[in-house]
This record gives C-alpha cells, structure tokens and sequence, in this order.
C-alpha cells in the first residue's frame, strides 16, 4: 500500500449529519387556504423551506412528512428511529385528540419531541383542550402560527447542540 493510500484509510469519517423530522398531521397540506382566519395563510411549502433554511445554518438535515393517514404517521414514526433521527416536530392536527396508537409509536421509538399547533386549542372547542401527546412532550408551542415550528425547531436545534 503506498503512503497516500494508507493515510486516505486512516482518515476518520465526518460524523453524520444531525437529523430531525417534522411530522404533520392530516389536513395541514391544506394550509394557506384551510380555515386562514385560524391557521394563517402561510403553506406547508413555506414552513418547511423556513425550517430547512435556519437548520442548515446548523448543518442539521429537516424532513418534513404530512400523512392524512394515522398509519403512514406511525410508520414514519417507526422509520425514524432507525435512520438516527435526533428530534421530532409534532403537529398531530386532527390526531392530537383521538390517536393512542400515534402516541403509542412515539412512545416506542424514545425520540424526544415538542408538539405544535398553529391554533390556540385550548381557546377553542372543548374537544380540543385534550392532547394525547403533550404530557409525553419535551415541550408544547400553540397559537404561534407558523412561527411555533420556528420556535419548536430553535428549541430542537439549542438541544443538538448540547447533546
Ligand atoms: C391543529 C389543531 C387541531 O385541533 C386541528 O384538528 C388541526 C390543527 C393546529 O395546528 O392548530 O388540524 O393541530
């Protein structure tokens, strides 16, 4: 073996990117033109460009995935632990209230995550007050708009870094 070639082998391999996955529940890709005087006219698409550009300032990786599906949320949920996903962002939308089993998949896999809503929920209808994810939540943001997955995501970002 020459000397380049061993000195190529010997170098360490940069450690993996950092990744953290956004999960958004059903109905939120209709954002921007669902109910806008409750949940602003900002699009997922924006969202998700807001989020990816202010995580490679970190050179952390964002995946944003919306399901209508309860199935294909715990499915994603269960993939992530095995593609070393660090932190989840949660909008469980309409799930929020009524999914054991989502809550369930986030249980199993031990990703640490903050739940988001664009809406105050507890400033709205009864049935919304209860949540199945935020006793088990790093945090909860609601009523932000937008800006609460900017805000869940900065809070995620301080907490990579740490670790
Ligand atoms: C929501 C609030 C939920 O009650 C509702 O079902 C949604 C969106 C929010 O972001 O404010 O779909 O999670």
């Amino acid at each position: 073996m020459t000397r380049s070639k061993r000195s190529k082998s010997s170098e360490t391999p940069p450690p993996p990117q950092k990744r953290i996955l956004a999960l958004h529940g059903p109905n939120l890709n209709l954002l921007g033109t669902r109910e806008p005087e409750v949940y602003g006219r900002t699009t997922l698409a924006d969202i998700h460009a807001a989020m990816e550009a202010r995580a490679r300032a970190d050179s952390v990786i964002v995946e944003s995935f919306q399901s209508n599906h309860e199935g294909q949320l715990i499915d994603r949920v269960q993939a992530a632990a095995s593609e070393a996903v660090r932190y989840i962002i949660i909008n469980p939308a309409g799930y929020t209230h009524t999914s054991v089993a989502l809550r369930d998949a986030l249980a199993a896999v031990s990703i640490p995550y903050v739940e988001v809503h664009l809406s105050n929920i507890h400033a709205r209808e009864a049935f919304r007050h209860h949540s199945y994810f935020s006793d088990r939540a790093a945090g909860v943001i609601c009523g932000l708009g937008a800006y609460g997955y900017l805000a869940a995501l900065e809070f995620a970002l301080s907490q990579l870094r740490e670790s």
